[in-house]
């Protein structure tokens, strides 16, 4: 940019024949000096609409980056390459939070922070105990997440860092626990109890699936694997979930109750639940010879969309779902290969060829091959949600701590363009009664 440049936009409103200057910044406008854009005194100015924020930024951040027509993900800056070949998810968590790589002797007391919260107030069982048996586990899992600000009052005081930071280590210890919980309460097995010899994965595959065994022994390539999902996982900058985090963080309520609504937003098919909807959609196609169908059923717009493909910055391959591809064949030379895969694979060759996908930049996402994965270590669909909430946790947190600290963020409170009625005046039952009679 030459040093003349005016990094300004000039704005001429052809209503009025005034010409605005609005100062760029960061590649963007403040949308409120639009308001000055007027045709008169009375005029409340202009605004932008932007439904689902399709082009909005509501924050300044440096937690994530995502360049999806590149197809980048970077953590403060790491690559998720680099992260999920090279860190762990707790270092990655400690990342996210901090901002920097942690020191040995930093990682070893974050993790020891960790793992001596992991264990849940004896009560909370009672909250998972009063689900039915068949309630979905996220259902109960973000109830249960809500619950937690009645153990934890302290919470409130979210202008205390070290307040946040023992918040923060809590919930990233007690996510595993809870989500175990809410599934053995389902399939009516006594709670397995959190093991502090085990690493965080490990120690999560030991509360999910030990039986009468006196020690849970993960397998370490499923607990490899699963520590890899979760960095893949733990954040990607402001998605809906963590734009309700931030939203619901921006009324200054305490983070266990912000996060259960984060974790609520994530449950929806077109967000976190879209791994439980891929699976299903794997087993509704049933086999390679009906992809044709489905393919065109999806095409013609008859209600149904490829789960696991497209997303709103992605106009590339997602770069978690590449890496995510290769720990499905290293997790199922331990537990054998998953059939649906065969279907999965058929799917994105012919998807990727057909110009309606293409036309549409829609790729496979994170979520077109972790639940191929998890049904294959063996957990049931329904947990699917609540395997991306657990490792999202520490992104919620950190982009929640973000905005605690931003002088520019404000209670999240947008405008809106009315429609509706003008002013009318209150009609008696009577004259509503003999209008309807009168028109019927
Ligand atoms: C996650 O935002 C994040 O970062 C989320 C996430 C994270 O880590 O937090 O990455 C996790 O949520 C991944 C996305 C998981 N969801 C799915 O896999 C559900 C299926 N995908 C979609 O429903 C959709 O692609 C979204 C929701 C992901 C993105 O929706 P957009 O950006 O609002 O796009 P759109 O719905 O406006 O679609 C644009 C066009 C439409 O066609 P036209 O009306 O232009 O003809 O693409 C079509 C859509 O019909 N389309 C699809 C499709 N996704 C979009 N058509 C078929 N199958 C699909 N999956």
């Amino acid at each position: 940019m030459s040093e003349n440049t005016r990094e300004t936009l000039t704005i001429t409103d052809n209503r009025t024949g005034k010409s605005y200057e609005v100062p760029v910044e960061n590649g963007s406008i403040k949308a409120t000096d639009l308001r000055r854009i007027k045709t008169g005194p009375d005029d409340f100015g202009l605004m932008a609409y932007d439904p689902g924020f399709m082009n909005t930024a509501a924050c300044k951040s440096r937690i994530t980056f995502i360049d999806g027509d590149q197809g980048i993900l970077r953590y403060r800056g790491y690559p998720i390459e680099q992260l999920a070949e090279k860190s762990s998810f707790l270092e990655v968590a400690y990342l996210l939070y901090f901002g920097e790589l942690p020191l040995r002797s930093q990682i070893d007391e974050f993790a020891r922070q960790v793992l001596s919260h992991t264990i849940i107030h004896e009560q909370t069982k009672k909250f998972i105990d009063g689900f039915r048996h068949d309630s979905h586990p996220m259902g109960a899992f973000l109830s249960t997440v809500a619950a937690l600000s009645t153990f934890y009052g302290e919470g409130k005081h979210i202008f205390d860092a070290n307040n946040r930071l023992v918040q923060f280590e809590r919930m990233v210890a007690k996510m595993p626990t809870i989500a175990a919980f809410c599934y053995r309460h389902s399939i009516g097995m006594p709670f397995a109890y959190p093991d502090g010899d085990l690493s965080y994965t490990g120690n999560f595959l030991n509360m999910m699936f030990k039986a009468t065994e006196l020690k849970y022994k993960p397998n370490p390539v499923l607990e490899k694997a699963l520590d890899v999902l979760f960095i893949l996982h733990a954040d990607h900058e402001q998605n809906c979930s963590t734009t309700t985090m931030r939203g619901i963080g921006s009324s200054h309520c305490d983070p266990f109750t912000a996060i259960s609504g984060a974790a609520a937003a994530l449950y929806g098919p077109l967000h976190g639940g879209a791994n439980e909807a891929v699976l299903k959609m794997l087993v509704e196609i049933g086999s390679k010879d009906a992809i044709p169908e489905f393919i065109r059923g999806v095409k013609a717009g008859e209600g149904k969309r490829l789960m696991g493909f497209g997303h709103r910055v992605y106009k590339n391959y997602d770069p978690r779902a590449k890496i995510i591809k290769e720990v499905a064949f290293q997790v199922f030379e331990v537990t054998g290969r998953n059939p649906l895969l065969d279907i999965a694979l058929d799917l994105e060759r012919i998807a990727l060829e057909d110009d309606y996908f293409v036309a549409r930049k829609l790729y496979p996402n994170v979520d077109f091959y972790s639940g191929l994965i998890y049904q294959a270590m063996g957990f049931p669909t329904e947990m699917f949600p609540v395997l991306f909430a657990i490792p999202r946790t520490p992104g919620w947190l950190s982009q929640w701590e973000e905005q605690i600290l931003d002088p520019e963020q404000r209670i999240v409170r947008p405008r809106q363009i009315y429609l509706g009625a003008g002013k009318r005046d209150y009609v008696p039952m009577a004259l509503r009664e003999s209008a309807v009679t009168q028109t019927a």
